[in-house]
C-alpha cells in the first residue's frame, strides 16, 4: 500500500508558544486513523496543519507525495477543494441553501465535472448516507445527525484523497453518533483514507490505528487493525483501547 500522508519534523507555534514539537508519522492509503489526547494537547492544531487548513511553522506535509506545507494561499485553497475533505463538530452548512445545494457547491466550484455529473454524484452520496429524501429541504428543518451526514457528503463531493474530521460526532447523541460513525466506516471501507480527532473511545475503537498526543508530541500509538463491524470484536477493541488510554491517565 502507498503512503498517502507523510508528516516530517512538523512544528507549530503561535507567537512564542510552541504547540506541536517535531511530529513525524505516515499514513497509508485506505487507513483510518484516530487522534486522541487531553484537551489542549494539540489535536486540532495537528489536524489543521496536516490538512491544508493552516500552515505548520516548519516541517513537511506530503499528501500523495506533494508537500503542502509551504504553498501560497491560492494553491492551499485548491488543496482544500480538491485533495481533502473536512468535517467539523458542527456542520457549517450554508443556511440559505438546501441540503443538495450545500453538497454540490464545492463540486461546481471545482468545475472538473459537468453540473449533471456533480448532481449525480451528490445523489449517490445522499443515498449512501440516507439523506436523499431530504435533499430539497431547508437546512433549518433537519436534525443534527442529518446535517452531519450532509456535511460528510459535501466533504466527499470532490472525491478527496483524505477525509479529515475534528470531533465529527462530538455534538451528537450516542445513537445518532453511531449512525454517522457507521457511514465514516463505510466510506473508509470503500477506500477513502480517514483521519479524525476524537475523545470518544467508541469512535476511536473503529480506527485501524490510534495516535495519542501529549503536550504537542506523539506520546504513543496503538494498532487495532481494520474494523469489520463484528460486535464481539468491537467490544474487545473498545476494551483494549480503554485500558491503553487508562494507563495514560486519560
Ligand atoms: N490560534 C491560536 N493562537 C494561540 N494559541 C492557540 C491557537 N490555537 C490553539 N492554541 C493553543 O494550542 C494548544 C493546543 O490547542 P488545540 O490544538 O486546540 O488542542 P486540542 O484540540 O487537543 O484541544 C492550546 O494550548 C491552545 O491554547
Ligand atoms: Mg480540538
Amino acid at each position: 500500500m502507498e503512503t498517502i500522508l507523510k508528516v516530517e519534523n512538523l512544528e507549530k507555534s503561535y507567537e512564542d508558544t510552541q504547540v506541536l514539537n517535531d511530529i513525524n508519522f505516515e499514513v497509508v492509503e485506505g487507513e483510518f486513523i484516530a487522534i486522541m489526547g487531553q484537551s489542549g494537547s494539540g489535536k486540532s492544531t495537528l489536524l489543521y496543519s496536516i490538512s491544508g487548513m493552516d500552515r505548520p511553522t516548519s516541517g513537511n506535509v506530503l499528501i500523495c507525495g506533494k508537500d503542502i506545507a509551504k504553498l501560497d494561499d491560492v494553491k492551499m485553497s485548491a488543496v482544500r477543494l480538491e485533495q481533502v475533505g473536512f468535517v467539523f463538530q458542527h456542520s457549517y452548512l450554508l443556511k440559505n441553501l438546501s441540503i443538495r445545494d450545500n453538497i454540490v457547491l464545492p463540486g461546481f466550484k471545482l468545475g472538473k465535472l459537468s453540473r449533471e455529473q456533480v448532481n449525480k454524484n451528490a445523489d449517490a452520496l445522499m443515498i449512501k448516507t440516507g439523506i436523499d429524501s431530504i435533499a430539497g429541504n431547508d437546512i433549518k428543518k433537519v436534525s443534527g445527525g442529518q446535517l452531519q451526514r450532509a456535511a460528510i457528503c459535501r466533504a466527499l463531493i470532490n472525491q478527496p484523497d483524505i477525509l479529515f474530521g475534528d470531533e465529527p460526532t462530538g455534538a451528537l447523541n450516542s445513537s445518532t453518533s453511531r449512525g454517522v460513525l457507521d457511514i465514516i466506516n463505510d466510506i473508509n471501507l470503500d477506500g477513502t483514507t480517514v483521519i479524525i480527532v476524537t475523545h470518544d473511545v467508541k469512535v476511536a475503537a473503529r480506527a485501524d490505528r490510534v495516535i495519542f498526543l501529549m503536550d504537542g508530541n506523539i506520546h504513543d500509538k496503538l494498532t487495532l487493525g481494520k474494523y469489520d463491524g463484528d460486535e464481539e470484536k468491537t467490544s474487545y477493541r473498545e476494551k483494549t483501547l480503554y485500558e491503553w488510554l487508562e494507563k495514560k491517565g486519560f
